[in-house]
């Protein structure tokens, strides 16, 4: 992603109104808000929306189950997502609403202009509608012919009178944009997903609706008044209506977007309606889809009902935003889903901030101070660190195109590199002992080449961590703003002569205790079930305080040995596999496993495993499922625990 054009824009998903903002929705905007900042740093144009949701059938039950109108409760909910962007200091330039009047109509600019083109055309629709996703399947994507492949919900058939878009009819230029431009699909893993999918043949999309009225009308000049449209139709047009589309036109010189940013799980609306909508309307692409992963807590996914949300705004508040900024941006590899636990923050904050970065900058205060009375001069660096500079220099030149890719986690692995040869500098430079043999200007070398890391540090950082980076670099006597980036970073200047300033610490140290957030309670308490779990597991000795269970309670769990006979994927589950497995009785046992991470139904079809016969059935996306297979799981992975002989299906284990 190479920034060609001097007018950027940004943009995040705009946020359902049916829940309150949570990490993940934080997560977006933050990667946004850090590239929209890196953006304007280097001087260009940027403008940056995120907005809300507001329409559709899920939000009008929402509202109804709290005895409100739709539009109070979107009034509501829109506010909470404002109020915490405002609180984290997200520098978006239009926060966007969908029941906006100028966005509606846009938006029923955009459907008259695809009507008159012949893109939308009036029909009947059948078809399997999920409610909680809005989306309609086909009777082959429905999981055991009911129920949803997204969500594992009930879902209805609905038959309605309904416009269709020609969306078939832009397979081939869709496929044709992918082939084109490798990068519009980010990461590049992702855009073979997306054009596997187009390949396999579009439908026309059903884009308005009967059953319910929350929602945008049809353009008067259509005069069809009981059908609102499809709620995604609605939303993705945000992107251009923010922009003026189909009203003044005032800012549509920012499209294309340079980049939409999303979570995978909307990447099929974001790489193939709206493309394909755009087309239709006679507009450019945008340059970048990027579809970021997953965050899940304790490896399951986050949900009200299970209590596991975590509130991005009790962990800014107590551990800090801009080190939760830092984290959410270092720990997981654009695109992949990643873990959220306080233990994995709090090690971040203590080590990449605390110690790298931290202590550098203390050391640089101190022996400044105590050498120099503060006061810097960086013309021996050339003599005394070329090479350490050159490397610095180096690494830094190449490390703007990975934020261009969304990869914050190596841009920060890169600058922190830098640190590393800075702290090295240090401990052979030893400007202690180049002091006491008198050589004064080789230590004043190594601690102006240090302050000079630690600059271009500030301002490579910045985006990430904007208040923090301003204190570092007033430690060193700068401001961090376009100017001092052309300087330190596109032109590889250095701080001549400067006076350094003793700060308090930017990062101290996190102790756990003093963290009580309910979060950290939480966190804490399933810690201990799952020590006393583990602990229980490893049968210690009754005075280590562990309970021993006795024969009889082991042989409570009955455990036999099954032959498995047919083996195959939960369509759309990434982790489930579906046994039939032999236990010697009338019928095999269906079995839902999670083990497809591991192994293949090939892999297990005819083979023996040992199954836990005893449990209470249960619903697993919508199947039952009829015991539960042995398995051991370490760093390596996962592996199933099976007789070393073959036995009769149904032999006693124990
Ligand atoms: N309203 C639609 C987007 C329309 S854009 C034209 C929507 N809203 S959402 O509120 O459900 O989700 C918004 C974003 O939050 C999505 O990008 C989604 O991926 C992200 N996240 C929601 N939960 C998430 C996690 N647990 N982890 C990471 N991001 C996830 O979809």
């Amino acid at each position: 992603m190479s920034d060609t054009c001097k007018k950027v824009y940004i943009t995040t998903p705009i946020y359902y109104v049916n829940d309150v903002p949570h990490i993940g929705h934080a997560y977006t905007t933050i990667i946004a808000d850090t590239l929209a900042r890196y953006s304007r740093m280097a001087g260009m144009d940027v403008f940056f929306l995120t907005g809300t949701d507001e329409h559709g059938q899920k939000i009008e039950q929402a509202a109804k189950a709290r005895g409100k109108s739709p539009q109070e409760y979107a009034d509501e909910i829109s506010d909470r997502f404002k109020q915490l962007w405002d609180e984290f200091e997200i520098s978006y330039d239009k926060f966007i609403r969908t029941t906006d009047a100028d966005h509606m109509k846009g938006v029923q600019k955009a459907f008259e202009v695809m009507y008159n083109n012949g893109d939308i055309y009036k029909d009947v629709y059948r078809g399997h509608y999920c409610v909680s996703c809005e989306t309609f399947f086909t009777e082959t994507q429905l999981v055991d012919d009911e129920f949803c492949p997204e969500c594992g919900r009930s879902t209805t058939i609905v038959e309605e009178e309904s416009y269709f878009f020609r969306l078939s009819k832009y397979q081939d230029k869709l496929l044709e944009w992918y082939e084109s431009h490798p990068e519009s699909i980010l990461p590049k893993s992702k855009r073979n997903e997306v054009i596997n999918f187009v390949k396999n043949g579009l439908d026309d999309l059903s884009i308005t609706r009967t059953s319910f009225d929350w929602g945008v009308k049809l353009p008067e000049s259509i005069n069809d008044p009981k059908h609102v449209m499809y709620v995604w139709l609605d939303a993705l047009m945000n992107y251009v209506t923010a922009l003026g589309y189909g009203d003044d036109e005032a800012r549509m010189d920012y499209w294309p977007a340079k980049v939409h940013l999303i979570g995978k799980d909307i990447l099929r609306f974001h790489a193939i309606y709206w493309p394909a909508f755009l087309m239709s309307l006679g507009l450019e692409l945008p340059q970048h889809v990027a579809a970021h992963g997953w965050w899940t807590r304790n490896g399951e996914k986050m949900s009200k009902s299970k209590g596991n949300v975590v509130n991005p705004k009790e962990i800014a508040d107590a551990y800090g935003l801009e080190n939760f900024r830092y984290f959410m941006l270092r720990e997981v590899p654009f695109g992949q889903d990643g873990d959220f636990s306080q233990r994995a923050l709090i090690d971040r904050i203590n080590s990449d901030l605390g110690n790298d970065l931290g202590n550098l900058l203390n050391r640089i205060i101190g022996m400044s101070g105590k050498y120099f009375d503060f006061n810097v001069k960086s013309d021996g660096i050339k003599t005394y660190h070329a090479d350490e500079l050159a490397e610095v220099n180096a690494i830094l030149a190449n490390v703007e195109e990975y934020l261009y890719e969304i990869q914050t986690n190596r841009y920060l692995e890169e600058l922190w590199k830098t640190l590393r040869i800075a702290n090295k500098a240090i401990d052979t430079g030893m400007p202690w002992t180049k002091m006491k043999e008198g050589k004064e200007d080789e230590a004043m070398a190594t601690i102006a080449l240090v302050a000079n890391i630690l600059a271009k540090v500030a301002v490579l950082l910045h985006p990430f961590m904007p208040k923090t980076t301003q204190k570092l670099a007033k430690a060193l006597g700068f401001e961090v703003n376009h100017e001092s980036y052309v300087k330190l970073i596109k032109n590889n200047e250095l701080l001549e002569t400067f006076t350094i300033e003793k700060i308090p610490p930017l990062f101290p140290r996190i102790e756990e205790q003093l963290l009580e957030t309910p979060a950290v309670k939480e966190e804490k308490k399933e810690e201990k079930k799952i020590k006393k779990q583990e602990a229980k597991k490893e049968n210690k000795s009754e005075e280590s305080g562990v309970n021993l269970i006795t024969i009889d309670q082991f042989f409570q769990t009955q455990l036999k040995v099954g032959t498995v006979i047919e083996a195959e994927e939960v369509p759309k589950s990434k982790k489930l596999l579906k046994l039939q497995v032999d236990l010697g009785e009338e019928k095999p046992r269906q079995i839902i496993a999670g083990i497809k991470e591991w192994y293949s139904p090939e892999d297990l079809k005819n083979t023996q495993v040992c199954v836990v016969a005893n449990l209470k059935p249960a619903k697993l996306m919508g199947m039952v499922s009829e015991g539960m297979l042995l398995a051991a799981k370490d760093d390596e992975g996962l592996c199933l625990i099976r007789p070393e002989k073959p036995r009769k299906p149904g032999s006693a284990i124990g």
